[in-house]
């Protein structure tokens, strides 16, 4: 992921990570980044390597990525729990996420250390947060009252101690389905991605503007996490088909259809994100 981050950063576009949740929505991402000839990076929360396994994700992954065209990182998204991190980087991911934002700055500090620790010596690109993203992503539950954007001071303290591959501080977008107008930080985004030269991850992809992702990627966000979209086209390609259809009760097609309607939102979102044809 890091080779993929450092030339998106260099030539001005964003990588898209899209959060997979069974062996279809897996299908779709790596099909859908064939069809644009682009980098993509699958992503996998914690909760659901836990639901299936490493094993049964690598088996995936191996299948679908390994004869691939286009380059394919595996990347654990926010994880709090170090032995899960461990358990990855043994399988076969090629990177990982801490998210010890919960933690006291010291604290998140030391937690993203020993992670950098672990995978660097392993060649596995580390990401890291600083911040708290507002809504749900995985078991992280931020309530709005709890958020707090990024503070610039400890964000260039935290990536010259910590030195991640990609760097998530928060900058005012949400996990989840946006309530209003997004109100995005836009200098704070441009100060820490300038000041640090790290490539940075939007997280909340999902109800962003294409402005909005034009701006960000413009100012520095190399990588754009994509979940809550790929969870409404998983259950409403799904129900679409059977509503349409219920009587056939057909299950291939059923499946056929929510791979097509996962599949058309993941291209749209890697051309927007410019990296089409830059695999
Ligand atoms: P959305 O669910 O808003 O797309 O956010 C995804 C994300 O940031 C995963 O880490």
């Amino acid at each position: 992921m890091k080779n993929m981050l450092g030339k998106a950063a260099n030539k001005g576009y964003a990588v898209g990570a899209f959060n997979i949740l069974d062996y279809n929505s897996t299908k779709a991402v790596v099909l859908a980044a064939e069809q644009a000839n682009a980098p993509v990076i699958i992503q996998t929360s914690a909760k659901t390597v836990i639901f299936w396994g490493t094993s049964a994700i690598i088996s995936w992954i191996r299948q679908l990525a390994g004869p691939s065209s286009v380059p394919i990182a595996l990347h654990l998204d926010h994880c709090k729990d170090l032995d899960l991190i461990k358990e990855c980087i043994e399988s076969g991911w090629t990177s990982v996420m801490i998210d010890a934002s919960s933690k006291p700055f010291e604290e998140n500090l030391s937690l993203s250390r020993q992670v950098v620790e672990m995978a660097r010596p392993k060649d596995i690109t580390v990401e890291a947060e600083l911040g708290a993203i507002v809504g749900v992503e995985d078991d992280i539950h931020v309530k709005e009252q709890d958020a707090h954007l990024a503070d610039s001071q400890q964000a260039i303290q935290f990536c010259r101690e910590i030195k991640p591959d990609c760097f998530a501080p928060a900058i005012g977008t949400a996990h989840g389905v946006y309530k209003g107008e997004p109100k995005i930080a836009f200098d704070l985004l441009e100060e820490i991605a300038a000041k640090t030269g790290i490539p940075i991850a939007l997280h909340g992809g999902t109800g962003l503007s294409d402005e909005v992702f034009s701006k960000c990627i413009s100012l520095g966000c190399a990588k754009v996490n994509i979940s809550t979209q790929l969870k409404y086209a998983f259950i409403d390609g799904f129900v679409a088909y059977h509503n349409a259809n219920n009587k056939q009760y057909n299950p291939l097609k059923v499946i056929e259809a929510q791979f097509n309607q996962l599949k058309t939102g993941i291209v749209e979102k890697i051309e927007l994100f410019g990296s089409a044809g830059k695999a």
